[in-house]
């Protein structure tokens, strides 16, 4: 794909957005006429310089955002026009791995992975906090699959940097989503801790045919894992390509002029 915007959702992809433009209520332009489609099983990594509009576009992804103009589309349906309950099935197949939803900290890493069955039930059963076996059994296999089976016990906040992220992605995985959607998931972790979760994230994404899209600082980490790169920059779309067309004059070029 070229990296001009798209501007019909793809129908082979899982998750498309089409002319998707978003301007913060100050008047900050984050996102331009940014076109993705992502397929079931695929890996993108979105880079960019600092303020290039990554995290903001994950949150017009997750419908955490609504575009000011153009589209986002799951499985082939606009999302904003989807309300109440359809709206929330939608977001419930979208797992999402972003650093402020941070775990409640005096609660055990399996409740707070069980917060993540909870978007698949009905608000008042939610609010009653029943947790049904079948949700129990899918908590613990998803901190089991993360490799926490010995801190499924365990307080959050008696959990390493790295156990906390994993619970984060534990969380997202219990879910059982078609969509895995993870800002800076290993922001704060060193190197090689955050190089063997994002492992972890993409073989889980990948035996779960997830459509996942990352943002990863680490461009290393990110041409490594990822199928294909999407660029931004000041907003843009710079380029969209299969990580064997990317090298180090493009990434260069990406970040020109910015500290990396
Ligand atoms: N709540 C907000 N109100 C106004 N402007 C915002 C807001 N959040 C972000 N921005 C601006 O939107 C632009 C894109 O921000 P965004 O957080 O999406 O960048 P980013 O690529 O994720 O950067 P980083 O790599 O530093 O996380 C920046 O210019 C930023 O200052
Ligand atoms: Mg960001």
């Amino acid at each position: 794909m070229s990296a001009t915007a798209l501007h019909a959702a793809d129908t082979s992809a899982r998750l498309t957005a089409t002319a998707l433009s978003y301007r913060y209520p100050d008047g900050t332009q984050a996102l331009d006429d940014v076109g993705l489609a992502v397929a079931p099983g695929e890996i993108v990594a979105v880079l960019g310089p600092s303020g290039a509009g990554k995290s903001t576009l994950m949150r017009c992804l997750a419908g955490l955002h609504s575009p000011t103009s153009g589209t986002v589309w799951h499985d082939g349906t606009d999302l904003a026009r989807l309300r109440g309950v359809a709206r929330r099935r939608a977001l419930a197949r979208c797992g999402l791995v972003f650093q402020e939803f941070e775990l409640v900290g005096p609660a055990t890493a399996l409740s707070n992975v069980l917060i993540g069955r909870l978007v698949h039930q009905p608000p008042v059963v939610s609010l009653l906090h029943l947790v049904r076996r079948a949700d129990r059994e899918i908590a613990v296999g998803a901190l089991l699959r993360v490799g926490l089976e010995p801190q499924l016990r365990k307080r959050a906040d008696t959990l390493s940097g790295g156990q906390r992220q994993r619970v984060a992605i534990a969380r997202a995985l219990a879910q059982q989503p078609d969509v895995l959607l993870a800002d800076e998931p290993v922001a704060n972790l060193d190197p090689r801790t955050a190089a063997a979760v994002v492992d972890q994230v993409v073989a889980l994404a990948r035996e779960e045919n997830l459509a996942t899209v990352l943002n990863l600082h680490d461009t290393g980490l990110a041409t490594r894992i990822a199928d294909r790169i999407v660029g931004l920059r000041a907003g843009r779309l710079a380029f969209d390509k299969p990580v064997a067309e990317v090298d180090a004059a493009l990434l260069a070029e990406l970040y020109a002029g910015e500290e990396q």
